[in-house]
């Protein structure tokens, strides 16, 4: 460090005097070659013929008063380039080793250190950079952390069943019954599922989830995600519908994609909604976006988790989900998918017992596109199962 403020000062300063040098020397030459013939001429057009003995006294004493100013000259400037290198050195150099320090800390693994960044220089404009680089490195170490100790919890659960089982199995004391097999078989598929799930969320956080986005018909859309999501709601005892108004929108989405994050709603709204309840998907559209919300009359969401269920391996109550096989990842997942469109997915309840409701803001697609009808696209072949759908 010090020997990069020395040979940055260094380099400052000798600069600095050849600048100093240069200039006395154009002055000395210009000085010796112009000024006796220039101050003659003044001399004579004043004064005329002016005397032998006169006029060597009045040469030296010219000499002499030229040899002590440029002296004079010569040592101020080069004092003023000694004491501006001085300063230039300590403002330019000390950001630098701040600079230096710091990256030294983030490469030792203190994510996260900020450095002074005021003024409006170039050095303020690289601290920010620094400040705001350093800070995205913190939050990334924060995910990769989070994101280890929530697979080895993960992971800790079926891990466990398994090998109680097998040491169990080996011992004789399980039988090795249809039941038991039937549990291994649960355990390895929820294993096999998280490793699914997270590929999905690390490439969904990447933002390298693949959309082809097309004119898509919402009520197709609605439609085949009610058909695929019929048989768990029947055998939870839930009423599923479908209500679009108007009847007939387009948006320009992928519409597997798409249908993948209904499903995602779909699925969580039948796991949270007791037998005899409902849930509804309910499309409408503004002058620039199309809504679909997934609405239930379940259990509900209490207000300060709305935002946190979005978190990958969040869930309200991991024991009873973890029962339902839940990884916590499917909302992750979802938001990132709609985001990937340029939409948004944001979560609303009342509170608990109060049923919640998930709306889908998707931008409508141009006109053009929309009015291309007989390409439009769904993720299911239409009509192979029609839903109950209510006109209002
Ligand atoms: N409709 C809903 N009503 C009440 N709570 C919900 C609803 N949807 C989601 N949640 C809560 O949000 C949590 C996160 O949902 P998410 O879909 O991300 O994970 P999951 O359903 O537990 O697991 P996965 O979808 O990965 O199988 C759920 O565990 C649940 O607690
Ligand atoms: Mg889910």
């Amino acid at each position: 460090m010090n020997r990069l403020r020395r040979s940055l000062g260094a380099k400052l300063l000798v600069a600095q005097l050849l600048v100093v040098i240069v200039g006395s020397l154009t002055l000395l030459l210009v000085a010796v070659t112009a000024g006796p013939w220039l101050f003659d001429r003044h001399l004579q057009g004043r004064l005329g013929a002016v005397p032998a003995s006169l006029d060597a006294h009045i040469h030296a004493a010219f000499e002499d008063a030229l040899g002590t100013a440029l002296l004079g000259a010569v040592a101020v400037a080069s004092a003023t380039a000694v004491v501006i290198s001085v300063l230039l050195t300590r403002r330019i150099v000390a950001p630098i080793l701040r600079l230096a320090d710091a990256a030294a800390q983030i490469a030792s693994g203190r994510f996260g250190i900020q450095i002074p960044a005021a003024g409006e220089d170039e050095l303020a404009s690289l601290a920010r950079s620094f400040n705001g680089m350093s800070a995205a490195l913190a939050a990334t170490e924060q995910t990769r952390t989070r994101l280890i100790a929530d697979v080895a919890h993960e992971l800790r659960t079926p891990v466990s069943t398994l090998d109680g089982y097998l040491e169990g199995l080996a011992d004789g004391v399980i039988a090795p019954d249809t039941g038991t097999w039937d549990t291994l078989r649960d355990q390895t598929r929820r294993l096999s599922r998280l490793a699914e799930d997270l590929a999905l969320v690390s490439r969904a956080e990447e933002g390298r989830l693949q959309v082809h986005p097309v004119a898509t018909d919402v009520a197709q859309l609605m439609q085949a995600a009610v058909q695929a999501a019929r048989p768990a709601a029947m055998s939870s005892g839930i009423n599923l519908s479908a209500t679009s108004r108007p009847d007939r929108m387009t948006v320009l989405a992928d519409p597997e994609r798409l249908h993948q994050v209904l499903g995602n709603l779909l699925d969580n709204a039948i796991q949270h909604t007791p037998a005899g309840g409902s849930v509804e998907i309910v499309a409408d559209q503004t002058p620039d976006a199309v809504r679909m919300a997934v609405i239930d009359s379940g259990e509900g969401i209490p207000p300060e988790e709305l935002e946190r269920i979005f978190t990958r391996f969040h869930r309200l109550d991991p024991a009873r989900t973890a029962v339902n096989r839940g990884s916590g990842i499917g909302l992750t997942v979802a938001r990132a998918l709609v985001s990937e469109h340029g939409g948004q997915l944001t979560a609303a309840s009342a509170g608990p017992g109060h049923g919640s409701r998930f709306t889908i803001t998707l931008p409508r697609a141009p006109a053009r596109a929309a009015g291309e009808g007989d390409h439009v696209r769904s993720p299911v072949e239409a009509g192979s199962d029609p839903v109950h759908e209510q006109q209002s």
